[in-house]
């Protein structure tokens, strides 16, 4: 086995850190190790509940090669079970529909409920007889994921072995209670995707900064300037930049959005953005949310699944369309020019000679902080 790149310097303190090692953005078997020991092993978004809105909704995912099917259940409740039919280990459900009854296996006909319970097998006694001593359908119902909504977004545990998602996100849910709110999705307009070619964490990484404001973002910091930010640093669960200068956006009539409910002064002008480890990238304003689910498609490509929310409910106003569009089109702007900085960091890794580079001991506190933690994710799994 090819040795890894030790990460001592990455788990060195900020002033003196370097960046994690190329092959953890160039090298295929370090990201099926991460894919473990990182997204596997750890709370991660897959998508979310705002696309499986009713009950029977049902809706497959594949996350890092692992097929999984989102389902909200007749109680509201949101499952995800492995897509994977325990009869034969067909695909079950291969593009998003509506469960009217039962999720029928389109091979053998096997049917779960929406719980993930086996309800009938048909003829797997024979012609005419639907059950068999030997299949005890208690054991074989689907395999069901360990997952948790926040803010709309659908994470999953898949190894199962992670602390409670309340347990580790304590400080987020904290932080951030005022806006425990009801979020409501922004429509068609406020849903997209971007497809870059790059490695997840780079987008990660980006996110986390201000640093790059003057430079990425000229239209931006025209009014929010490099100094009007702040670091955001939550040692091995979080980090990413505070702004003190939000301003609400006016239509022509000077009209605003309504805010979320009961939100104390500080929101006023102000607005966070935080990289939930490991792929979710987060934002709340007074008057809309956003939630970004990082999919790692491979090694070099990724899938940014964005997805905008407001204190109103769309269907009912109308009135605020304009808007809803204008805030999208100047967040996809924003998103749309952080592009090139994450394409051009993953081919600069490609660099024979990089070592992973150097913080600013000032600007890039919250940049290293998520370094430090893959690193020490890594480590655990190499452990063992
Ligand atoms: S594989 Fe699903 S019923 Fe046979
Ligand atoms: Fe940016």
């Amino acid at each position: 086995m090819k040795a890894h790149a030790p990460l001592g310097s990455v788990v060195a303190t900020l002033n003196i850190a370097n960046g994690l090692p190329n092959e953890h953005y160039v090298d295929p078997g370090v990201f099926a190790e991460e894919k473990r020991s990182v997204l596997f092993a750890n709370w991660s978004g897959v998508g979310f509940g705002k696309d499986v809105p009713e009950a029977g909704d049902a809706r497959p995912v594949e996350f890092l090669g692992m097929p999984l099917l989102i389902v909200r259940d007749r109680d509201g409740s949101i499952g995800v079970f492995q897509n994977t039919c325990r009869h034969r280990g067909m695909i079950l459900v291969a593009a998003p529909t509506k469960i009217r009854g039962a999720i029928r296996c389109p091979y053998h006909s096997w049917c779960y409920g929406l719980n993930g319970e086996l309800r009938t097998t048909p003829h797997v006694g024979g012609p005419g007889r639907n059950t068999h001593p030997d299949v005890n359908m208690a054991e074989l119902g689907l395999i069901r994921i360990r997952s948790h909504v926040w803010r709309d977004v659908i994470f999953v545990n898949v190894d199962g072995r992670a602390p409670a998602f309340e347990e580790v996100h304590a400080e987020l849910l904290e932080r951030w209670k005022e806006f425990d709110q009801e979020l409501h999705p922004g429509g068609e307009t406020s849903s997209f995707k971007l497809d870059v070619k790059t490695n997840w964490k780079l987008a990660v990484e980006n996110y986390c900064e201000s640093y790059h404001l003057p430079w990425v973002h000229p239209g931006l910091n025209s009014y929010s300037r490099l100094e009007d930010h702040y670091n955001i640093e939550v040692p091995g669960h979080f980090s990413g930049q505070g702004t003190l200068v939000y301003r609400q956006l006016k239509d022509e009539d000077g009209a605003v959005m309504p805010d979320f409910a009961g939100l104390s002064e500080k929101w006023n002008e102000g607005a966070e953005y935080v990289a939930l480890y490991p792929n979710v990238l987060l934002g709340v304003q007074r008057d809309h949310a956003f939630a970004i689910v990082l999919e790692p498609v491979d090694c070099e490509r990724t899938i940014e699944h964005i997805e905008l929310y407001y204190a109103i409910d769309a269907a009912k106003t109308p009135e605020f369309d304009k808007l809803r569009s204008e805030n999208a089109r100047l967040w996809m702007a924003v998103f749309d020019e952080d592009v090139f900085v994450v394409e051009g960091m993953q081919k600069g890794r490609h660099g024979e000679f990089f070592d992973g580079g150097r913080f600013s001991p000032v600007m890039d506190g919250p940049t290293q902080n998520f370094h430090h933690w893959v690193a020490s994710q890594v480590e655990k799994g190499r452990a063992g």
